[in-house]
C-alpha cells in the first residue's frame, strides 16, 4: 500500500465518521467531480473535506492562475499535510474549520460569492442538523448559478440535497472503491 493510502487508512480508524472513507478517492471519481466545473469562469472556488489532496491537486492544476481556492479540513493531521503543501501558494487558503463556517472566511476576504463548491464530506456520517447547516451554509455562499458538486457512497443523500437545491443530477462511475455517485446540485 503506498504512503497516502496507509495514511488513511489509519486515520479512518482514528476518526470514522469525520473521515467517512477507508482510502482516498479514485482518478476516476475525480474525473467526474470536475468535469461540471468550469474552471475558465470560476475565481473562487471551495473544496470541502480534502483529505490528502487527491482533488486538490488536480483542482490547482486547473485553476486560472487569478482564482482563488478555499480548502475546509476539520481532521488535524490532514489539514497539517495540506497547508505544508501548498503553502507557496498564493491563490491557496487550507482553513482548519468546518465547512460551516464558510461564509465568515469569504466575508474576510470581501469575496460576495463562491463560483463552485467540491465536497467530499461525509454527509449522512453527520448528525442531519449537522449536515444542514453546511448545506445551507454552502447555498448561501454560492453565486445564483453556482454548482454545489459532492460524491457519496449511496444514493440516501439526494433526500437532504433536494431540501436545499433546486435541481441534482446525479452521475455513477464503478471505478472507485466503494463505488460512487457524484451529485451536481444547482440553485435554479
Ligand atoms: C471521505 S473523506 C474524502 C477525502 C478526499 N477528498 C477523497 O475524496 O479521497 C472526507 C473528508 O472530510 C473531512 N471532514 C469531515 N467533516 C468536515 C467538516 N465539517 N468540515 C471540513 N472537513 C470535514 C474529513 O476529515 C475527511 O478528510
Amino acid at each position: 500500500m503506498d504512503n497516502k493510502k496507509d495514511n488513511f487508512l489509519k486515520e479512518f480508524f482514528k476518526e470514522r465518521k469525520t473521515v467517512g472513507a477507508i482510502r482516498p478517492s479514485s482518478k476516476s471519481l475525480g474525473n467526474k467531480m470536475l468535469k461540471n466545473v468550469d474552471f475558465k469562469t470560476s475565481n473562487v472556488i471551495v473544496e470541502f473535506g480534502p483529505g490528502t489532496g487527491v482533488f486538490t491537486r488536480r483542482i490547482i492544476e486547473k485553476m486560472n492562475p487569478s482564482a482563488n481556492l478555499y480548502v475546509f479540513e476539520l481532521h488535524e493531521p490532514f489539514y497539517k499535510k495540506l497547508k505544508k503543501e501548498f503553502e507557496n501558494d498564493k491563490r491557496v487558503q487550507v482553513i482548519y474549520d468546518s465547512a460551516a463556517n464558510l461564509r465568515k472566511y469569504l466575508d474576510a476576504d470581501h469575496k460576495k460569492f463562491a463560483d463552485v463548491i467540491i465536497s467530499s464530506l461525509p454527509l449522512t456520517n453527520f448528525d442531519q442538523m449537522l449536515t444542514m447547516r453546511i448545506l445551507k451554509s454552502a447555498e448561501i455562499a454560492l453565486k445564483p448559478e453556482g454548482k454545489y458538486i459532492q460524491f457519496q457512497y449511496s444514493l440516501n443523500a439526494r433526500k437532504l440535497l433536494i431540501k436545499i437545491f433546486n435541481s441534482i443530477s446525479i452521475q455513477f462511475t464503478a471505478n472507485n472503491l466503494p463505488p460512487a455517485f457524484v451529485y451536481t446540485c444547482k440553485k435554479k
